[in-house]
């Protein structure tokens, strides 16, 4: 059995839970993992990533950092969606420069940093930069420890993550202490959810992937999808997927 695996089954994965996403009991009981590198600070970053994409999780992560930020909480949204950006728009915020800058060397994160609506922070990437959409591991560590720079005046960072099973996706997302993976009800988005963690789950990640599904009609609904994605994970890779709960199609 793997490590994930061992972790997955000695939490309390399982109960399902009708409500909006909240941030993972993993890191406020400690439970959550296996530590970070002694070379990165400990944080709470929370990658938010899907096996298909336009299920909505840009609108996932914007919408519940105004919720988090409203709460008190500081928090810092990356746009992860490195090379199909688009955490900006949603916004409504225009940035000068974006993480390409900080990757060329040119600016540092601090300087990139814009402040979006509620009190939210968010660090810009650019669209349509093919360079960016296929960083490799080393320019993401490099990202990931700088993120330390912030570290004293945030809480939670979210990650908006691209989508799909690629290597540079899943390797920025392997970087995060929690991945949450965003599913709709469609039978093609739920199977890829699958797929996804079952990539993901192949790497060293700090904590089993959590399972949270948007657009439902229905509470129960939500919960019927979440069951056969855990279903599935705990049959073929012994894995216990945490249900986050849902949003309503709306
Ligand atoms: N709960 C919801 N109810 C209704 N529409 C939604 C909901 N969530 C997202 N959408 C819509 O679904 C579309 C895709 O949303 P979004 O851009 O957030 O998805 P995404 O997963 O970030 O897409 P991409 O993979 O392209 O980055 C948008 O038109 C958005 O308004
Ligand atoms: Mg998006």
């Amino acid at each position: 059995m793997s490590d994930i695996e061992g972790k997955a089954k000695s939490n309390a994965a399982g109960r399902s839970r009708g409500r909006t996403p909240k941030p993972p009991r993993a890191q406020r009981n400690g439970r959550a993992a296996i530590a970070p590198p002694p070379s990165r600070p400990r944080r709470r970053v929370i990658a938010v990533t899907s096996g298909k994409g336009g299920v909505g999780k840009t609108n996932i992560v914007t919408n519940l950092a105004i919720a988090l930020s409203r709460q008190g909480i500081r928090v810092l949204v990356l746009d992860g969606d490195l090379g199909l950006a688009n955490v900006d728009l949603l916004l409504g915020i225009a940035p000068q420069f974006d993480l390409q800058d900080v990757i060329l060397g040119n600016r540092t994160l601090r300087d990139i940093l814009l402040e979006g609506p509620d009190g939210i922070r968010v660090i810009p990437a650019s669209s349509g930069v093919e360079e960016l959409a296929n960083l490799d591991e080393y320019r993401m560590e490099v990202l990931f420890r700088s993120l330390a720079e912030l570290e004293s005046e945030t809480d939670i960072i979210l990650i908006d993550a691209p989508s799909g099973i690629s290597h540079h996706a899943t390797s920025l997302v392997q970087g995060a202490d929690q991945v949450l993976v965003v599913t709709t009800p469609e039978p093609t988005a739920f199977s890829d959810a699958y797929a996804m963690i079952k990539v993901l789950v192949k790497r060293p990640l700090r904590a089993a992937p959590a399972l949270l599904v948007n657009q439902a009609d229905s509470e129960d609904s939500a919960l019927a999808v979440a069951r056969r994605v855990k279903g599935v994970a705990k049959r073929f890779l012994n894995l216990d997927i945490e249900y986050w709960g849902y949003v309503l199609a709306d």
